[in-house]
């Protein structure tokens, strides 16, 4: 039998970003009794990495920007394949909860008479993002831990959920180990909410930790819930590309927000060659107009370099390909030219040191390397809009593990008004869930032996493969073939190589023992990793058009009939992904309405 301590909660919140705390805050608030769980540091979170600022349509800066402003951005953003009704709630309560926010004492950078400032970010019709300089995600998060801390909300740090347990069809715990000490932990739980964040360690090039290996999104598929969207990933325009060391690590799309523009080898601005009919009639034409938008408005939003993520990423790629790219296998982002010193050092600190500081080059003065970096994903754990559960009943799902609010690409600052207003929503249904059971829920002993024993199984197995060479081999391939361009072809080649890469997995060894050992870790993480790697490849091939953050050369337009499909992702008995393809709900006309207005 394996040994374990034991703990009683209402609600267990797994994952500490944005998305977890806000959840647990209100867990708490209502009365649950919250744990909240996270692999990492208290505070280290990819929602740090939400540089630029929080989309919420306040109006502070553009008088006439509303929520139907926000919504329609938001779906034509995601190219439509988003849930409307979590588009319609995020637009409509976003602006609630940064008010909350700066109540709770967060420090947003001001308007001249005293309001919150917001900045351009890519397809927001208005300069829509509160910011903190280019430290607004570090923000958020250091009001949003004060804020649980004080409300004195229990939290386990460096611990590792692999397993949730379920009493009949309902989730009863999670079941994990410490990180330090190798040693499990059980939580027996009413109610479970998943806010663990992305699978950006599947790629190669990101601007993820090592924390994101997609542990709420394989969390959920083993306790039967449904994937959508899996093949829907954003790989952000701007990571640095350079020194090789540094790849990835993200260059804040404020600095295209403030005035920056992107330039090939030939000194050209090649964005004015990429407007998508779909964006053409509000963007500038001609370098001279983009120009005057800056000067006459202070404000960027007309420029094509600030067109949506996945317009720009692809753009760059094309560059680079076609041989037009800077030395390193980039292009080139100017703000030098534009603002001056005091400006950049002011609006973009973090920016300032991080070109100083990682690749000695001064961007007051001098342009920085950059190219597409994974970032996030837009397909995760089903959930019901209003509620955030998942289709399992007590387990609830918010932020970047849950699915649906941003389609086939996130705009800019949506994800951290997405994590402010489903995490609070979920950690509220998850309270009214939990206290809608009169009882603790079970947990079989055999599944924890089970689970333990799987878990430690590298220990025992005199196996001889390396966990860092399969999750090398696994990121370069994902990289390579399921990447921002895919074809199928490719596709079938990643299969092949996922499937190999799971055989050799079972033939992992582990060396050493159970005190803090990351190579066991990372074994236990290759599980997760190796599933979301089938569904989201199974998911693009199954997906026969392009749209947003999934390109397909063998079919390079989007399709009106899949606007309105989604492809699920479901964990099969044998343990393979299975993808199926499902009708999502249509738009109600009223909302429809917004489209022919705009
Ligand atoms: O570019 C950025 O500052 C990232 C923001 C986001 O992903 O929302």
């Amino acid at each position: 039998m394996a040994e374990y301590e034991s703990h009683d909660y209402d609600v267990v919140v797994i994952g500490a970003g944005g998305a977890g705390l806000r959840a647990a805050i209100e867990a708490s608030a209502r009365g649950a009794r919250t744990a909240l769980v996270c692999k990492s540091l208290l505070g280290k979170a990819h929602t740090v990495m939400a540089e630029g600022g929080v989309a919420a349509a306040l109006g502070n800066v553009y008088p006439e920007d509303n929520w139907q402003v926000h919504f329609r951005d938001t779906m034509r953003g995601g190219k439509f394949l988003n849930n409307w009704r979590m588009a319609q709630i995020h637009a409509q309560e976003a602006p609630e909860r940064v008010l909350e926010l700066e109540e709770w004492g967060a420090l947003f950078d001001r308007t001249p008479d005293g309001r919150i400032l917001q900045r351009d970010f890519g397809g927001h019709r208005y300069a829509r993002l509160a910011h903190v300089g280019d430290r607004t995600g570090l923000e958020i998060i250091r009001t949003l831990q004060q804020h649980a801390v004080h409300r004195g909300i229990d939290v386990f740090m460096e611990c590792t959920i692999t397993k949730l347990t379920k009493d009949g069809n309902r989730v009863s715990g999670a079941f994990g180990y410490w990180r330090e000490s190798g040693k499990f932990i059980l939580f027996k739980s009413k109610a479970v909410v998943l806010a663990t964040g992305g699978i950006g360690k599947m790629y190669s090039i990101t601007s993820n930790s090592w924390e994101y290996t997609g542990d709420g999104q394989s969390l959920a598929a083993r306790a039967g819930a449904d994937l959508i969207d899996m093949e829907c990933i954003q790989f952000h325009p701007t990571g640095m590309v350079w020194p090789l060391s540094v790849r990835g690590i993200l260059v804040t799309e404020g600095v295209r927000g403030d005035g920056g523009t992107l330039r090939n080898s030939t000194g050209k601005r090649f964005m004015f060659d990429y407007i998508p009919p779909m964006f053409a009639k509000e963007t500038a034409d001609t370098e001279e107009e983009a120009d005057r938008w800056y000067t006459d408005k202070v404000n960027a939003r007309r420029t094509p370099d600030l067109l949506p993520r996945d317009e720009v990423a692809r753009a760059i790629h094309y560059e680079v390909k076609n041989g037009r790219g800077s030395p390193h296998g980039g292009v080139l982002l100017d703000i030098a030219t534009r603002r001056d010193e005091d400006y950049i050092k002011r609006r973009l600190p973090s920016m300032y040191h991080q070109f100083k500081q990682l690749a000695d080059v001064d961007i007051t003065k001098e342009p920085m390397e950059v190219g597409p970096t994974c970032h996030y994903i837009m397909g995760g754990v089903r959930v019901e809009a209003d509620s955030a559960q998942t289709t399992v009943p007590g387990l609830f799902a918010a932020g970047e593990a849950a699915a649906g609010l941003h389609g086939s690409n996130r705009l800019g600052g949506n994800s951290l008004s997405d994590l402010l207003v489903f995490g609070k929503r979920a950690g509220e249904h998850a309270a009214a869930y939990a206290a809608g059971l009169a009882a603790q829920p079970a947990v079989s002993e055999e599944e924890i032996d089970l689970e333990a024993r799987e878990v430690l199984g590298g220990f025992d197995s005199q196996g001889t493969e390396n966990p860092y060479t399969i999750q090398r081999e696994l990121q370069d391939s994902m990289q390579a073939l399921v990447g921002i361009i895919r074809v199928e072809e490719d596709l079938q080649q990643a299969l092949v190589k996922i499937a190999e890469l799971k055989e050799r997995s079972r033939n992992v060894g582990v060396e050493g023992n159970r005190q803090y050992n990351p190579g066991w870790h990372l074994a236990i993480d290759l599980r997760s990793m190796l599933m979301l790697a089938e569904a989201t490849t199974k998911s693009a091939l199954e997906r026969k058009e392009s749209r947003g953050g999934h390109t397909r050369d063998d079919y390079p337009t989007a399709v009106k009939e899949w606007e309105s499909r989604n492809v699920v992702s479901r964990l099969q008995a044998d343990g393979s992904m299975s993808v199926t393809v499902e009708s999502k709900p249509e738009m109600p006309p009223e909302l429809q309405q917004l489209f022919e207005e705009g």
